[in-house]
């Protein structure tokens, strides 16, 4: 079996060592080679795994590598060649989706998806675009998901928002983050700026739009700098993309 299935430190390596066990099932949605779900396996994280992707041929290649590195009568998993938006979650208790490594509107329109599926079911969610995480909180601050964990992830000269959300955690789920940000690590105002960067780009096209959420980061940063603590109040939804 490969030993070390993901790079210490990488992106990957951040969402795995967020996970809180045990799962009854996660679902490593969008999975591609299936790197993140055989590591959550091999740890067994939970009960069962079911990797889920479109592509047939790096599904297939993935069913023959489980097969010999994963034997069924020690891992209980499943491949499924499938569009996210065709899973009906089922009516179970402990379920995590994990959607990874896709766009925002992609990230958003899956998990609105999942959730029109099984509206009396609740189920956690791990969640990491590769953008626009304002307007992916959103999504989630509607579909009604608090924060578990949020990190701040720099990986191949670029920066990513990892979200641990479960519907009865502690904290409310923030546009902005919150908790993920630590003022005194220079890699954290890097990102700030990047965000705000890209949020003024945005603005010079629809201001109305954009410049309240630009107020926001401000905020955010003049709060966190200033008294060291995070804006506690509860979002304000603003428009974003
Ligand atoms: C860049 S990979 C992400 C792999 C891994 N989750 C990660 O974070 O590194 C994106 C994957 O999403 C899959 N994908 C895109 N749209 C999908 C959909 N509607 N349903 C299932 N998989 C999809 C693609 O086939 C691709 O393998």
């Amino acid at each position: 079996m490969n030993k070390r299935l993901i790079r210490p430190g990488s992106r990957l390596d951040h969402l795995a060592a967020m996970i809180q066990p045990s799962y009854s099932t996660i679902w490593d949605c969008c999975c591609d080679h299936g790197h993140l779900g055989m590591r959550l396996l091999k740890e067994r994280c939970a009960d069962q795994v079911i990797f889920v992707d479109l592509l047939e041929n790096i599904m297939a290649a993935l069913a023959t590598k489980l097969a010999l590195d994963f034997p069924q009568d020690q891992y209980s998993y499943q491949v499924r060649c499938d569009d996210i938006k065709n899973i009906q979650v089922p009516a179970q208790e402990s379920q995590l989706f994990i959607i990874a490594g896709v766009g925002p509107h992609q990230t958003i329109e899956f998990i609105d998806s999942l959730c029109a599926s099984a509206p009396d079911t609740v189920f956690d969610l791990l969640i990491c675009s590769v953008h626009g995480n304002y307007a992916v909180r959103q999504a989630l601050i509607n579909q009604g998901y608090r924060l578990r964990e949020e990190r701040i992830v720099f990986d191949k000269n670029r920066f990513y928002e990892a979200i641990y959300l479960s519907k009865s955690a502690d904290q409310p789920l923030v546009e902005t983050g919150q908790q993920m940000w630590n003022w005194a690590d220079p890699v954290h105002r890097d990102y700030w700026h990047r965000a705000v960067g890209h949020y003024q780009q945005k603005a010079k096209k629809d201001p109305a739009q954009f410049l309240p959420i630009i107020k926001r980061y401000e905020l955010l940063r003049d709060s966190i700098s200033q008294t060291g603590q995070h804006p506690t109040t509860a979002s304000t939804l603003l428009p974003a993309s």
